[in-house]
């Protein structure tokens, strides 16, 4: 079924509803909701956060007796089961909404389908974007935590980098401060804000000593994200920045199951928390049990690279920086990660757009997109 140019318009206006709940809907998704009868707009809403109103309800009790008739636009398929709220679907069917037209389909096991057909089941016209046209794609890229947690059982991973033009991330002595401007670095305190957690790797949290933290965010954070450290061996020290701010948020360090358990004990004494993998893969299934949908990788070129040859990255925020090193030991980007032998080995991302910020220019990849 074909999308008028005014369902498309309102369907565009869900997302930027269901974008309000950026920061604090998890694990729930971002939902917006859009009612319109007779072609004017009698309510609105979107998802806050998990145990208040779903989009579909807020917009419905903003429109009252109004919503009868209504045509609904989602951003996402209206829930189909009983959760910390009662299911959507049987919410617009009691208020009367005739037709609904949704962005994107729902993955989440429990619904996957089944909230459009209880809709169909009681006569509701239902309208679904194509999954990969314009806003369908939208849809899904703005649910990719929640999209990758259900399907994948682990968090959708953006690593994020800033390089110089001769595509470096560190001088061959260890130096990376700064190579992005500032606009760039306050950019990245409102991803960190609206994370589930910021990951590095070991070299990188000694190497840099970075709190990690969401600082300077407007608006201020509510919830500073979880910020781990891959470290097999337990070597953060006592008197890095990210142990002695612990008490400003959470911090956890993933080691080996065979790492050092006096390091260990120590770490949980100065307040981190240690917990046991064995490998990336159950490193990042522990954070989706920890309800840690996305993950924002901040570490250097060992961790990205091993990540990025599991292919476990999904999204590559990349900042440019006018400044050239001009030296072949510095580091890059993945390290020796693949070693392709043809340019068509390599890894084709499926979309790339520039953004300008500050003096850099932020380079936004989707290596993979979300189911
Ligand atoms: N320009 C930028 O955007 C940027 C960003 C980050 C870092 N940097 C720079 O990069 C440098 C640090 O680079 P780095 O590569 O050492 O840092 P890293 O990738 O953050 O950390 C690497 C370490 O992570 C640990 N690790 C744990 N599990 C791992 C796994 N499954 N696979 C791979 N590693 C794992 C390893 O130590 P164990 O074996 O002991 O566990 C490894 O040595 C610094 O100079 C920093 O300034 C630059």
């Amino acid at each position: 079924v074909e999308l008028s140019a005014r369902d498309e318009a309102y369907l565009e206006r869900t997302l930027v509803l269901a974008e309000r709940g950026r920061r604090t809907a998890a694990p729930n998704p971002m939902v917006g909701c859009v009612l319109v009868r007779d072609g004017v707009e009698v309510g609105e809403g979107f998802h806050v956060r998990p145990g208040t109103g779903h989009a579909e309800v807020v917009a419905l009790q903003a429109a009252g007796d109004a919503a009868a008739g209504a045509t609904a636009y989602v951003s996402l398929e209206p829930c189909a089961f009983t959760g910390r709220t009662p299911p959507c679907a049987d919410a617009l069917i009691a208020a009367g909404v005739t037709r609904v037209v949704a962005a994107a389909r729902d993955p989440h096991r429990e619904v996957d389908g089944a909230g459009f057909a209880r809709l169909r089941a009681a006569g509701v016209d239902v309208v679904l974007a194509d999954a990969d046209g314009r806003i369908g794609l939208a849809a899904r890229r703005q649910n990719a935590g929640f999209r990758t947690s259900v399907t994948l059982g682990r968090p959708h991973v953006t690593y994020k980098a800033a390089v110089t033009l001769d595509g470096r991330t560190a001088t061959r002595s260890g130096d990376a401060r700064w190579i992005s401007s500032a606009e760039s670095r306050a950019l990245v305190h409102s991803w960190r804000a609206a994370t589930g957690a910021v990951l590095v790797g070991i070299g990188t949290a000694i190497g840099d000593d970075a709190t990690l933290t969401a600082r300077d965010c407007v608006p201020p954070v509510e919830r500073q994200p979880l910020r781990v450290v891959l470290d097999r061996q337990a070597r953060l020290p006592l008197s890095s920045r990210l142990v002695q701010t612990a008490g400003e948020g959470p911090v956890l360090v993933i080691v080996a199951p065979d790492a050092p358990g006096d390091r260990r004990a120590a770490l949980e004494a100065a307040g981190v928390e240690t917990l046991a993998a064995a490998g990336l893969g159950e490193a990042l299934r522990a954070l989706a049990q920890r309800e840690v949908q996305s993950v924002l990788c901040e570490g250097g070129a060992t961790l990205a690279g091993a990540l990025l040859r599991e292919e476990l990255i999904y999204r590559i925020a990349l900042f440019v920086a006018p400044r050239i090193l001009g030296d072949p030991a510095a580091p890059g980007l993945f390290g020796e990660a693949l070693v392709p032998a043809t340019v068509a080995e390599g890894i084709a991302a499926v979309s790339l757009e520039p953004e300008r910020v500050g003096a850099d220019i932020l380079l936004d990849a989707w290596v993979r997109d979300p189911r």
